[in-house]
């Protein structure tokens, strides 16, 4: 009988677990157990803290409902989602294509078809809006047109909400999908978006508080590009002009992906309105592979669990 000091633990576990007949599960279960261990020690983790961290754990948990996933909000703000993203960039993304960015909580299947040059904004019009032009193209990852690509659109109100977000969250606003031409190029027309915080009423606003972090994301659009042929894209633009732009709480935003809206753009179909111009890259689909989207739905994760 071995005596099990704070390292020969490790390798108890590790031995208990070396017949896991899945090598995946077992590659990523044990390197989970030799980081979990190795944190324990680095940190002197006592037992009052270990009975804490179940407990916001717990919590997070509990936060959980079909339209809401507090673990995916923890990984957001450990900065884990984008971790994950960057590495999956790296191994799928063609030189020269759009950066990814996270899809978030509030894409939405199906969106309403809005026409080429249409508008994404449905209520009525107020004073605080800004009304802008959102304008380029599709391409592959050289720079030449997709034709056929369809592109969904989301963004918040000048206000900093998402449809789902309002009092009747089955109101659809703020959102679209577009088709391009037969030379991948599009435009549409869109207010402005504002900035928006993360939710801070649960456990994981608790924490971002403790550590007196902000919990803002700088104002941005998400946009989704699919095309025959291509990855699906899953990025955002983010606005310059935002005062969180170089401290999104999710960790989203990537230089190439920052935009400031302009007068004067050459080749603007709308002239009179202040726009975006940009070309969206898409990388081939390599032969065989599905391409699944990269992001979460939450109710799919809630339904995943049920099902164990
Ligand atoms: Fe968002």
């Amino acid at each position: 009988m071995k005596d099990l000091d704070r390292f020969a633990i490790t390798e108890a576990v590790l031995e208990q677990m070396a017949g896991t007949p899945d090598p995946r599960l077992r590659r990523i279960i044990e390197s989970a157990v030799r980081h979990l261990h190795d944190f324990a020690r680095e940190v002197e983790l006592t037992p009052e803290e270990w009975l804490a961290g179940i407990a916001f754990l717990t919590a997070v948990g509990q936060a959980c409902t079909a339209h809401r996933q507090e673990f995916i909000l923890l990984s957001d703000v450990l900065g884990l989602s984008r971790l994950v993203n960057v590495m999956h960039d790296a191994r799928s993304r063609a030189e020269g294509a759009t950066e990814t960015s996270l899809l978030g909580p509030f894409y939405r299947e199906d969106p309403p078809e809005v026409p080429l040059g249409g508008s994404l904004a449905r209520a009525a019009t107020d004073g605080n809006r800004k009304e802008i032009l959102l304008f380029g193209r599709v391409t592959d990852a050289g720079g030449e047109p997709v034709p056929g690509a369809v592109m969904d659109l989301w963004q918040t109100n000048a206000e900093g909400l998402y449809d789902l977000q309002g009092e009747d969250p089955s109101a659809v606003d703020m959102r679209g999908r577009l088709r391009c031409d037969a030379e991948g190029r599009y435009h549409v027309r869109t207010v402005k978006p504002r900035g928006y915080s993360v939710p801070m009423d649960g456990p994981v606003g608790r924490l971002v508080r403790l550590q007196g972090r902000h919990g803002h994301r700088p104002a941005h659009i998400h946009v989704l590009v699919s095309a025959p042929g291509y990855q699906e894209l899953v990025t955002a633009l983010y606005f310059a002009d935002d005062p969180h732009v170089e401290s999104d709480t999710v960790f989203g935003v990537s230089g190439s992906l920052v935009v400031s809206e302009r007068t004067g753009l050459p080749d603007a179909p709308r002239p009179d309105l202040p726009a975006v111009r940009y070309d969206f890259r898409l990388s081939p689909l390599a032969a065989g592979a599905e391409g699944g989207r990269v992001g979460a739905d939450p109710s799919r994760i809630a339904e995943a669990a049920r099902s164990g």
